[in-house]
């Protein structure tokens, strides 16, 4: 499988913060707000990771992030001119994604809780149709947002509905078979004149091929939309990982105990960051040998 992170548009929503620099890599708390998406890929298994941006911002994400050799993985980089809807990525990404089923996460997404690793590899390892998921929110009307009958089958996806018959918001992490190519291509754009997800995840639900997997109490989904939201998802990060020990979205810690680079090789990574926390925080890895 494929994984493809969209981290185009105008961030308009955050001005003046992103005038003159892309959200994407705004920090949340000690890292990258891409680094939170990139986890949830590499938490996937995937490791041929697309990452599709803007013309003035493709090499600021290059310089950050690389070829991804230096984390036993493959990071290529495409251009979307314009910011036409996020159902556009397929289309970008089509010969990227070439006979394989494809992920595709927001730039913008920021997952976090311990059932999410267990959820992330049921999507995954399903060969055929498409999963999202469904998280319940105070605010769905900002959202692509999912119903369903009473025995909890999805009946309809409704893009940021003025009245939501649920609230359950459908958040910015895909899984889709090989078809999503074909059905990227065939929607229509919608009154907002952008090509919707929500059109692609409709049109597998009316095929008969959409799960919905929702998440519970304890798990995070934090919204990275506004100043608030963005200070709020570092708050959170920051206590998670004072309290516990553990980071959210170290990629090296992941890439090592996926078992993509070896510990001598982790040992390079965290010595060229040991000036900080999260350099001594890959370094006391080590020391604690405990690879899981
Ligand atoms: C997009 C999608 C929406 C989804 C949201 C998740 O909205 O259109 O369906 O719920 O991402 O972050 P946007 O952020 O582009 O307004």
């Amino acid at each position: 499988m494929k994984g493809i992170v969209l981290s185009g548009g105008s961030g308009t929503r955050l001005y003046p913060i992103t005038k003159s620099f892309t959200k994407q890599l705004l920090p949340i708390y000690d890292k990258p707000m891409i680094y939170y998406p990139l986890s949830v890929l590499l938490l996937s298994g995937i490791r041929d990771i697309l990452i599709i941006t803007t013309p003035d911002d493709i090499h600021l994400y290059q310089k950050l992030l690389g070829d991804g050799s230096q984390l036993g993985v493959s990071f290529s980089y495409l251009i979307q001119e314009k910011p036409r809807g996020i159902a556009q990525a397929f289309i970008v990404g089509e010969d990227f994604i070439g006979d394989d089923n494809v992920c595709l996460v927001l730039g913008d997404n920021i997952f976090h809780g311990s059932s999410l690793v267990d959820r992330l590899k049921e999507a995954a390892s399903k060969k055929k149709g498409a999963t999202i998921f469904g998280y319940p929110v105070n605010n769905p009307m900002e959202f692509g947002v999912v119903s369903f009958d009473q025995n909890g089958k999805a009946l309809e996806i409704t893009e940021k509905p003025a009245c939501p018959k649920s609230n359950y918001a459908v958040p910015g992490l895909y899984f889709y078979d090989n078809r999503v190519v074909d059905i990227a291509k065939n929607i229509s754009p919608s009154a907002r004149g952008e090509y919707e997800i929500t059109s692609v995840n409709n049109e597998y639900l009316r095929m008969g091929e959409l799960d919905v997997i929702t998440f519970g109490r304890g798990m995070a989904w934090l919204d990275t939309g506004t100043p608030k939201g963005m200070l709020k998802a570092a708050e959170y990060v920051e206590t998670v990982q004072e309290r516990q020990g553990y980071y959210i979205a170290c990629l090296e810690e992941i890439a090592w105990r996926s078992g993509y680079i070896s510990t001598d090789h982790l040992f390079e990574l965290g010595s060229q960051l040991s000036k900080t926390d999260y350099g001594q925080y890959i370094l006391s890895l080590i020391n604690h040998n405990d690879r899981g």
